[in-house]
């Protein structure tokens, strides 16, 4: 039997953009008004404006959440909503009537609430007007909004996290086109993953002059580990270069201040270095975080690139120090296109353990998305036991991490009820509860049942079959 610490966080992750709906918004985000312009670029056409109906539905939606035995939810407030005049920083009374109400339901019904700050969901105007991430004034508009979420929210919530996955927004908007305005530009990367580095710097420096003494912020990033293909030196080096990158460059700015010392030669050397003040870098510096949340989904395996780095080439493009590596006879999620290796997750403890000095810190996103869910409902209910199999792993591992002395202090499941998840909109389905988008009625899953036995008790019989 694998028993977990007493005051774990059993819960799971979702996201104001993606639940929500557009109801009663003033602004559009990156993604609404990609959608606006661009629908058939989203999976069967399925836009962010009903979502799952949060915004209309949370009562029902927490207590369907509490059903399934969560004791702490991720949401995120959506600047998009509570920020009427984007420039002075204005909120809009009835978003933060909602947010209010929000809160206190979760609360009520026995629910931490951790709440996130950017989830994706820039206001467009801020792109459009500025070149949003690229702008160190859209910094400080953020840091603005960030503050006035204290201020409004603050003596409840506990739990504060700056962004969610920020690395995604340098990939998807700056280098390899998965998400608007889909630019191929690695120097603007840089600059764009620096700028959002200092706007969380920067939130937690607003975040602690406003005093809350008892209550904690962090940063969630996605984590994939890096294995090489051979244990070859240039497949090692391969691999090293594309972990400072993917998962140090935030990491390490995030727990430390200091961005990795190598990566920041790589990028001189490039000539392709952000832009700093070292007043900024003191913030940075002086502003850490309390926790982090890592969101764990795939491992990332590497080789060698084709051509040497010193190849000429006119633009820089970070990921031409290595090569994407498919391992044969890897196990798949077929449905996501993800490679399945729970071990990760020991390996990710671990490193925090030994590398970030064990800094406090939870599965903030982990789970298994499967496209056309309803071939297993039985009776009326999903019978997912591939997702109860997958997170069983997943725990096995951090189970095994935990006991030799990782601060891992909760798990979060990728998501409480099947939202709508950017382009992929409703094909891949990660809830303990199942939406029909027609009807926006919500049922239960197996796992969800599961998961509730599993927060209770705190344990779970489970070995991995060799
Ligand atoms: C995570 C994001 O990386 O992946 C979520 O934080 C997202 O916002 C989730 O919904 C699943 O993505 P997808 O594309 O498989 O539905």
């Amino acid at each position: 039997m694998l028993e977990f610490p007493k005051k774990f966080w059993w819960g799971a992750a979702t996201s104001g953009p993606q639940s929500e709906g557009r109801f009663d918004k003033k602004h559009a985000n990156m993604f609404d008004y990609w959608y606006e312009i661009e629908p058939e670029v989203f999976y069967k056409q399925q836009g962010p404006d009903t979502a799952s109906n949060f915004y209309n539905s949370y009562k029902k939606d927490i207590q369907l959440m509490k059903e399934c035995g969560l004791n702490s939810v991720r949401t995120s407030i959506q600047w998009t909503r509570l920020i009427d005049d984007l420039e002075t920083n204005t909120v809009n009374s009835e978003a933060v009537d909602f947010y209010n109400r929000v809160i206190d339901e979760f609360i009520a019904q026995g629910i931490e609430p951790i709440i996130n700050l950017h989830h994706f969901d820039l206001p467009v105007e801020l792109y459009h007007k500025y070149g949003g991430w690229e702008s160190k004034h859209v910094v400080d508009l953020f840091v603005g909004f960030a503050t006035q979420c204290f201020k409004h929210f603050g003596d409840r919530v506990k739990y504060w996290f700056t962004h969610n996955e920020p690395m995604v927004v340098v990939e998807g908007e700056y280098l390899y086109e998965f998400h608007y305005p889909k630019i191929v530009d690695g120097k603007k990367a840089v600059q764009v993953a620096y700028n959002l580095q200092l706007a969380s710097s920067k939130a937690i420096e607003a975040f602690r002059t406003s005093g809350f003494k008892e209550s904690q912020i962090g940063i969630i990033l996605n984590l994939t580990p890096l294995y090489p293909a051979t244990e070859e030196s240039a497949d090692l080096l391969a691999s090293h270069q594309a972990d400072l990158w993917i998962n140090r460059f935030f990491m390490d700015a995030s727990v430390k201040g200091q961005f990795p010392t190598e990566l920041v030669a790589m990028l001189q050397k490039e000539d392709a270095l952000w832009s700093y003040t070292d007043e900024e870098l003191a913030i940075i510096a002086e502003n850490t975080v309390d926790q982090l949340g890592i969101n764990f989904y795939h491992p990332h395996r590497v080789e060698r690139p084709e051509f040497s780095p010193n190849s000429l080439a006119v633009d820089f493009m970070p990921n031409k120090y290595w090569k994407d590596y498919e391992m044969p006879g890897r196990r798949m999620n077929v449905d996501k296109g993800w490679e399945i290796y729970p071990k990760a997750l020991y390996d990710i403890a671990k490193d925090i353990q030994e590398n970030y000095g064990n800094i406090s810190w939870f599965v903030s996103e982990n789970g298994m998305g499967v496209s056309n869910e309803e071939r297993y409902l039985v009776d009326g209910r999903i019978e997912d036991d591939y997702r109860i199999q997958f997170i069983s792993e997943h725990l096995y591992w951090l189970n095994q991490a935990i006991q030799e002395g990782a601060n891992c202090h909760g798990y979060h499941l990728w998501t409480p009820i099947d939202c709508w998840s950017w382009m992929n909109a409703y094909r891949n389905r990660y809830g303990l509860i199942s939406t029909n988008i027609h009807t926006q009625v919500k049922t239960i899953k197996k796992s969800g049942y599961w998961f509730k036995e599993l927060s209770e008790t705190g344990q779970l019989d489970f070995s991995l079959e060799e």
